[in-house]
């Protein structure tokens, strides 16, 4: 039997300088705050300036989530970056952080699960801490989501903006970890029969564009509801947990009409619930980790604190995580 677990031992974030309102957006879209409100819960965005790049908001959560670690740059084994917008084709942006950050060993490779990016990251660190392949990783979600917005599209450009959370994972044994802390489960899935229901129009292989996105927002609001449902429903099951139990659910942040959905379902009083899409609009693959950072250092998060998380994203790829903190 498996005794290792992933225990998050360090979290950082980042948020870029430039903070666009509702009201400011509507100087140049046709659109107004009462709308954005209403239909999602989002007050404002942060977006990155010209020259930061993807790999600039990773590092900056990277850096912090060692530093809250205790660790140095070389004690990190593995780093995942899980973006949509990366800051070149190639190489992966993750190598760019790895010596932004000063790693000179182990392995940096990027995954692709837009929204569900941080989730499907995490498993796989997860996966590589528990067999004893590496002892250390970093996980870091990373967007510039506005270089991927055609700003006259009201149905998108509104509702997402860039930033970066990181966390750093640590292999404990069973015998050194009393408190049981630790991802106890990441279960993550994809229908890519779904993948035209959201997505960006460009890439190398295809029309050697970046693209802008592309969202049949309705549908996609309505898979979300019954996959984010089924994925915290079968995270639940499997590891023996009533939904009372949670301290925190840390969902992505996309839209609070989903959130507030999961909540009913989920019997889950607003106080155990991490919202922050109303400042940080939808983060993408950034917004799980940035509201984990957010809320571990305002001193809500404490050690042993028990956190469901669950996200969705295009192509279509959901899913969920269990963990003790
Ligand atoms: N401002 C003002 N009016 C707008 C805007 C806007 N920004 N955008 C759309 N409208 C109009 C539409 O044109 C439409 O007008 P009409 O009735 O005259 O045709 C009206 O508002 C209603 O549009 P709907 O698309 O029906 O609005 P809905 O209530 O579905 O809300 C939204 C749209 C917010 C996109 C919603 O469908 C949603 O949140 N979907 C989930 C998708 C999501 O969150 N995607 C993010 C990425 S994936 C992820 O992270 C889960």
């Amino acid at each position: 039997m498996n005794t290792i677990k992933s225990v998050i031992r360090g979290c950082g974030a980042y948020l870029p300088e430039k903070i666009v309102t509702n009201q400011e957006l509507a100087k140049t879209v046709d659109t107004s705050h009462e709308w954005i409100v209403e239909r999602t819960g989002i007050h404002q965005r942060h977006v990155a300036a010209e020259g930061e790049f993807t790999s600039d908001l990773a590092t900056k959560a990277a850096l912090m989530a060692l530093d809250h670690a205790g660790l140095g740059p070389n004690d990190i084994d593995l780093i995942i970056v899980a973006t949509a917008s990366p800051d070149f084709t190639f190489p992966s942006t993750a190598t760019r952080v790895q010596h932004k950050i000063g790693n000179t060993k182990g392995l940096a490779y990027d995954v692709a699960g837009v929204c569900a990016g941080f989730l499907v990251g995490l498993d796989v660190a997860d996966s590589y801490l528990r067999i004893g392949k590496v002892k250390r990783a970093l996980v870091i979600g990373a967007e510039k989501v506005s270089s991927l917005l055609d700003m006259e599209d009201r149905t998108t450009c509104v509702l997402f903006g860039d930033g970066a959370g990181a966390v750093v994972l640590e292999a404990i044994e069973a015998k050194d970890n009393p408190d049981d802390r630790g991802i106890m489960g990441v279960h993550v899935q994809s229908d890519g029969r779904f993948c035209d229901i959201l997505y960006a129009d460009g890439g190398p292989s295809s029309n050697g564009k970046v693209g802008k996105i592309k969202m049949s927002g309705q549908e996609v609001f309505k898979h979300a509801v019954t996959k984010l449902s089924e994925a915290a429903e079968f995270a639940l099951t499997t590891h023996n947990v009533k939904s009372e139990e949670i301290d925190w659910f840390i969902p992505h942040q996309a839209n609070l009409r989903i959130i507030e959905g999961m909540m009913r379902k989920l019997n889950l009083p607003p106080e155990k619930v991490i919202i922050t899409l109303d400042r940080h609009a939808n983060t993408s693959a950034a917004s799980i980790p940035l509201a984990l950072s957010e809320a571990v250092h305002s001193g809500k998060v404490k050690p042993g604190d028990l956190i469901l998380h669950e996200a969705i994203g295009g192509g279509l790829v959901w899913g969920s995580a269990l963990l003790r903190f």
